[in-house]
């Protein structure tokens, strides 16, 4: 069985309106890349992953695979978020209020991406679930704090990381 791929991205700054042409005025290009690294395949949208967008005025942003018409650049993606705060809806997006918090409580597993936690390649992973800091990094969070490595990476390559990760268990396994 291959279980969905869940990110969840806990953001330190509010969901309000921004520039298209000043996007990392509130870190939206942040945001942009973590959709286009948990996505993007070349030519093709990875249809397994759900991601989480957790912003800190309990806004958040649910993106599925079904996703349309959005291209891996982040001036593109961010004009989907663009369009979320002027009332617009898209196919594979959900937008509602809620904490992170209250996001975490729907999974009984999750992985919590640390760089001083165990190694992930001594892990089998579960349920592929993983919270993710954005540059300000996250506060302590009870679980099970994996690691990739001693450096410490921006959030949307750890999403590639981990998305490399998985496959390569899915491509061995198969
Ligand atoms: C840019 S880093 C956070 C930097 C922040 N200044 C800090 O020290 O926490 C963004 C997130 O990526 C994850 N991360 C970065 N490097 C990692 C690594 N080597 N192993 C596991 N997770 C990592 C963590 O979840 C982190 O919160």
């Amino acid at each position: 069985v291959i279980f969905m791929r869940v990110f969840i991205i806990k953001l330190n700054r509010a969901f309000e309106n921004f520039e298209l042409n000043n996007l990392s005025e509130n870190r939206m290009d942040l945001v942009a890349r973590c959709v286009s690294s948990a996505f993007f395949l070349d030519h093709d949208i990875r249809r397994d992953v759900k991601l989480l967008l957790c912003f800190d005025n309990n806004k958040v942003v649910e993106i599925s695979g079904e996703i349309r018409q959005m291209r891996p650049d982040e001036r593109s993606i961010a004009g989907f978020f663009k369009g979320l705060l002027q009332g617009k809806r898209y196919n594979g997006i959900r937008f509602y209020e809620a904490s992170f918090n209250d996001i975490i409580k729907r999974y009984k597993v999750f992985y919590v991406l640390d760089r001083k936690g165990r190694a992930i390649k001594e892990i089998r992973i579960d349920k592929p679930v993983f919270i993710i800091g954005d540059d300000l990094g996250l506060p302590d969070i009870e679980g099970k704090k994996i690691s990739l490595g001693p450096l410490s990476y921006m959030a949307s390559h750890c999403i590639v990381i981990l998305n490399n990760h998985l496959d390569g268990v899915i491509y061995e396994s198969a």
